[in-house]
């Protein structure tokens, strides 16, 4: 089956597993249906190179931010730079942001100070963000209650009734590879009952391959086997996944 308007709305294509083809693979995705890719940026090196992408491929668009992991190292000058980034017209979101409190990579408290820092950036430059939140629930939402932020809880790993928290303060929910893992109940009721408006589509590629790939390297081309099975819980085809979440990132991000 071939399918078209292909959007994967996070992806990491600076990652240095595709060093080896990284070229050849991000020109081969327009002829597999990809029509737009955000790349995300997780500090400030990944966040060049994601520029750097975008520039260089039409259908690529950037995301600019300091992930959680990486929030201890975020200095004093961390936040110009990424202003400085973000004034490229190729950068459509600051992100990826957000809280980790599965891996505590960095304090709890400086991963909260850089996210609120990075949540006024984004109001300060009207751009929406994409929030990374790993077993970090309740403090997540409280700080989106704060700041009320356009965007998306990308590689949503929440309740169906915290995707409905969410999306009452306008905000969208990613779905990725996961919805397609053995034991995915949790993800496939967020999936069944996310109203049509926000759900956004992703890889996470390198990371998070849907089944039959999972464990392998992923890029946007393995979306299908995440949309056959959203499609599935929600009575409908791949296809109008497809076009639907296409629209949507079409819409959050500012993309003609
Ligand atoms: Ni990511």
């Amino acid at each position: 089956m071939e399918y078209t308007s292909i959007f994967d709305s996070h992806a990491h294509y600076d990652d240095a597993k595709f060093d080896e083809d990284r070229d050849e693979l991000i020109s081969s995705l327009p002829s597999k249906g990809i029509i737009g890719v955000i790349n995300c940026g997780a500090d400030l090196k990944s966040s060049a190179q994601s520029v750097k992408l975008s520039e260089k491929y039409d259908y690529i668009y950037a995301a600019v931010g300091v992930h959680p992991h990486e929030a201890k190292n975020f200095g004093d000058d961390t936040l110009n730079e990424l202003r400085r980034l973000a004034a490229n017209k190729k950068v459509v979101a600051i992100g990826e942001i957000g809280l980790d409190y599965y891996y505590d990579f960095s304090p709890r408290e400086k991963q909260i100070e850089v996210f609120e820092k990075q949540l006024i950036l984004a109001a300060e430059l009207n751009l929406p963000v994409i929030i990374h939140n790993r077993d970090a629930h309740e403090d997540t939402l409280n700080i989106l209650k704060k700041h009320r932020p356009k965007g998306v809880l990308h590689c949503f790993s929440g309740s169906a009734e915290t995707a409905r928290e969410i999306v009452k303060l306008g905000m969208f929910i990613g779905l990725g590879g996961a919805v397609t893992f053995k034991n995915a109940k949790k993800p496939l009721e967020v999936a069944a009952t996310v109203p049509d408006e926000f759900l956004l589509i992703e890889t996470d590629a390198p990371y998070m391959a849907p089944v039959p790939f999972r464990g392998k390297r992923c890029d946007s081309a393995m979306i299908p086997y995440t949309a056959e099975k959203i499609a599935e819980v929600r009575n409908t085809t791949a296809q109008e996944i497809l076009n639907l979440t296409a629209e949507n990132a079409k819409r959050l991000f500012g993309i003609d």
